[in-house]
């Protein structure tokens, strides 16, 4: 049998956010590790580059090509300097994975005005901000794949109002940017992730809470940032060439079930027993 091509052989890549944030393989740095194995160059965007250079040793232990550049991606200066320098390393951009994100908790009762601003511009603008920049780039190289990740908690209601919100957002973004940008040649998808374990959201977690998060869905198995990733790689690759405008949950089922009834006493109520 042939053996198979790298996927994105020959495509350049930005993932924004491609640190993480504690210890561990979050969803940016798990996309980023297998955008480079799929053969594409990667540029390691992050607030904190120490947490970039860390992604960079990994991808460069396995013969991948990346680089980091340093950037807060809700100022739009630093994404026009960060499309800038994927394109004068690379020569070209091919992908754009707004993958940065983050949770402030509240009600609308409880929550500080600028803590609603700055989830919105993090998880929202950044994503305006970023693709604004990469687009006219892609356009020049005929065409490209934007991956914004979304949430389960922009489908359904989280414990948090403006994550919630700002995840909601960003699938009504991907809709438009898809439909505004399909002529281009330019493919827009969103990934709503569940509840994998990730650094992210390790340091809020006991072991109690994990296996509740664990056997909420269907599978009743734990997801990791690969899970993410895989599908990042899936849309960003030429098999996804007719594919624009979704919202692939990634989620062991979870977002298609109504409350409570995977739980293990709603399981002992309700469904017939195993045989
Ligand atoms: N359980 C989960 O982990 C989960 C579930 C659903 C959705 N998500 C989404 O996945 C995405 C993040 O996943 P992750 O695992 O990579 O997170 P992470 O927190 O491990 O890493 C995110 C990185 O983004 C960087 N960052 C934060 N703000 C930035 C900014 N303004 N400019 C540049 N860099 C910035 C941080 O320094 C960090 O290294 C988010 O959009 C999040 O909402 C995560």
């Amino acid at each position: 049998m042939a053996e198979r091509r790298p996927r994105l052989e020959g495509k350049v890549a930005i993932v924004t956010g491609a640190g993480s944030s504690g210890p561990g393989v979050g969803n940016g740095k798990a996309t980023a590790v297998l955008f480079a194995r799929e053969g594409a160059k990667v540029l390691l965007v992050d607030s904190v580059e120490e947490r970039a250079a860390e992604t960079l040793a990994m991808i460069r232990e396995e013969g991948g090509e990346a680089s980091v550049f340093a950037a807060n991606v809700i100022k739009a200066d630093d994404c026009r300097r960060m499309v800038e320098t994927a394109v004068e390393r690379y020569g070209r951009l091919d992908i754009l994975d707004n993958n940065v994100g983050i949770s402030r908790r509240g009600t609308v009762v409880e929550v500080k005005e600028e803590d609603w601003d700055h989830v919105m511009a993090v998880n929202v603008k950044s994503i305006v901000l970023c693709s604004k920049y990469a687009i006219p780039q892609m356009v020049k190289g005929g065409g490209g794949a934007i991956i914004n990740i979304s949430s389960i908690a922009g489908l359904r209601a989280h414990s948090s109002t403006p994550y919630t919100a700002s995840k909601a957002a960003v699938i009504g973004l991907t809709f438009s940017m898809a439909a505004d940008h399909g002529r281009d040649n330019i493919r827009v998808n969103c990934i709503a992730p569940g509840l994998p374990y990730t650094p992210m959201v390790a340091p809020r977690m006991d072991d109690v809470l994990r296996e509740q998060r664990r056997k909420a869905a269907p599978l009743g198995t734990e997801g990791t940032a690969w899970d993410v990733a895989w599908a990042a790689v899936y849309l960003a690759s030429e098999e996804a060439r007719w594919v624009s405008g979704v919202v692939l949950s990634v989620d062991a089922g979870l977002a298609m079930t109504t409350p409570v009834t995977y739980t293990t006493l709603a399981q002992q109520q309700y469904a017939p027993p195993r045989q």
